[in-house]
């Protein structure tokens, strides 16, 4: 217990220390382990992972893959890549010495018997992430089944995304569920590994100050922003399935918007947590109908410049005609007492101005202002940003008074907090707690079934409007913030965005 009083001044800059703690020993499956999430983000997270002493010796990274070829092609694209990381050759001769690749199609019952034989009756923690399309998370969960790999204490990783409305969603989660519980079942979501993410959890529920007046009380509006410069990339396959609304809002934008609105949980546990943010999820106010048309923007990016440099539209891209939205606006409500009247604004897109993702909490303006006639600029109200990426941190702007002994002038400044300097180690990737998380056993950052669905069936109407009504994308220049409606999305209430580089 903290005792009052006792604080020094400057406790605040007692050196932190990187939480390093060793998980147990683990055998870690990945299927999909030649595709793209494995090289960039798995293998990159276990081996910081293991630089900075936290896997036992002992554990074990077993890659799945498809193809023959794989076998021999697989390690040096995984050295590659982690050398890219800046990882030392120590260090990568050490984790590459973890793993083992084995081939198997999931389709086939009988190519999971090397896996069976590989993992044996190790008593490791045992994991398995599937890294894969979705269509095949059911049947490499029957063929796991099939051969008893899921009993005893192993684990179940999904990726993203899981199904592509509330239907298929319930069919995956009813097959998973078939074969494994829930409490070890973990369905990620990376946001909710970004560092920020979780400080945002810290932010209201570590310190007295912000959550006393996070409400409809002293909140006028907030904005949530998720903007990436990238564009189709490599993923044309998957993305112009998908679209915006699936791809992001759906999972991630959601689950910042449940952080940011849920109500405190009794305590840091998994269901407590999961439980504040399904009733954010199930009070977030329908879109249907007409109203989705008045709600909501999709959009498409043309050519422009993206940092000085030409890049081609989405189509061009793509190569052939498209109505996928790669950009998306969306002003919702949800429907509490905390919240009433309080609209949220959510945004995001590709090939936008900036690579930013933030959320801007718009204050109330002051009651009564009493420089009225003295102030040469009008007050601001406060305007809190978390910024997520990049430059993680956060600022509060206020109003301050310009020193000197003639008129009374205000002018906007801001407080100014950078984790980057608050701390001086290296912040990790969203996967390298959320992997360890699953090893460790603590579903807090994974989403619940009832949330995927609860979040599905808030999204699915919006989609069916947007066919009813034959709501085409509208175009927006790369390197622009999106369409002009999502700018008169916000202005029809008297409000406007605040573009990151206005933040
Ligand atoms: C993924 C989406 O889940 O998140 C991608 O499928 C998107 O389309 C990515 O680019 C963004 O993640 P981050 O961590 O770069 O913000």
């Amino acid at each position: 217990m903290v005792e009052r009083g006792t604080a020094h001044a400057d406790s605040t800059r007692a050196p932190a220390t990187p939480e390093r703690t060793p998980v147990p020993p683990f055998d870690l499956v990945i299927f999909g382990a030649s595709g793209d999430l494995a090289l960039r983000k798995l293998y990159p997270a276990m081996a910081h992972r293991d630089s900075e002493g936290v896997l036992p010796p002992e554990s074990r990274i077993i890659a799945i893959v498809h193809q023959a070829r794989h076998m021999q092609d697989l390690p040096p694209q995984i050295v590659a890549r982690l050398a890219k990381e800046g990882l030392s050759p120590e260090t990568i001769d050490r984790f590459m010495r973890r793993i083992t690749i084995l081939q198997a199609d999931a389709n086939d019952a009988a190519s999971f018997t090397g896996l069976a034989d590989a993992l044996g009756s190790s008593p490791h923690v045992r994991a398995f992430y599937l890294s894969t399309a979705p269509d095949l998370f059911v049947p490499i969960c029957r063929n796991l089944a099939a051969h008893g790999l899921l009993e005893g204490d192993a684990r179940l990783i999904l990726e993203k995304p899981i199904g592509r409305d509330l239907a298929s969603a319930m069919a995956i989660n009813d097959a998973v569920a078939a074969v494994i519980p829930e409490n070890r079942t973990y369905r990620i979501d990376h946001y909710l590994g970004k560092e920020t993410v979780q400080n945002l959890l810290v932010l209201r529920f570590a310190n007295t100050l912000f959550e006393r007046s996070w409400s409809s009380r002293d909140i006028d509006h907030v904005q949530i922003t998720v903007a990436e410069t990238v564009g189709l990339e490599a993923r044309a396959g998957y993305y112009d399935k998908v679209g915006a609304l699936r791809d992001m809002v759906q999972n991630h934008v959601l689950q910042l918007l449940c952080l940011f609105a849920s109500e405190p949980p009794n305590q840091l546990e998994a269901d407590a947590v999961r439980d504040e943010k399904l009733r954010v999820l199930r009070a977030l106010r329908p879109i249907t109908g007409a109203d989705v048309a008045r709600a909501s923007v999709r959009g498409q990016y043309a050519q422009g410049s993206i940092e000085g440099q030409a890049v081609p539209g989405y189509t061009d891209e793509l190569g052939r005609a498209s109505d996928t939205e790669t950009f998306v606006a969306l002003r919702c409500e949800v429907d509490t007492w905390r919240w009433a009247g309080v609209p949220f604004y959510l945004r995001t897109g590709k090939r936008l101005g900036l690579r930013s993702s933030e959320i801007v909490v718009v204050f109330k303006p002051v009651p009564h202002s009493i420089f009225a006639g003295v102030a040469q600029e009008a007050l601001a109200p406060n305007r809190l940003v978390l910024r997520l990426q990049p430059n993680d941190g956060l600022q509060l702007h206020m109003m301050m008074k310009v020193p000197g002994s003639g008129r009374l002038k205000l002018v906007p400044r801001t407080l100014d907090l950078r984790y980057d300097t608050a701390f001086d180690f290296r912040t990790p990737d969203a996967y390298e707690r959320l992997l360890t998380d699953v090893i460790r056993g603590d579903q807090t950052l994974f989403m619940r079934r009832d949330e995927v669905e609860a979040a599905w069936a808030w999204i699915d109407p919006i989609i069916q409007g947007w066919s009813d009504f034959n709501t085409r994308p509208l175009r927006y220049p790369a390197g622009s913030w999106g369409p002009s409606h999502s700018i008169g999305l916000i202005e029809r209430d008297g409000r406007s965005w605040v573009d990151p580089e206005d933040a």
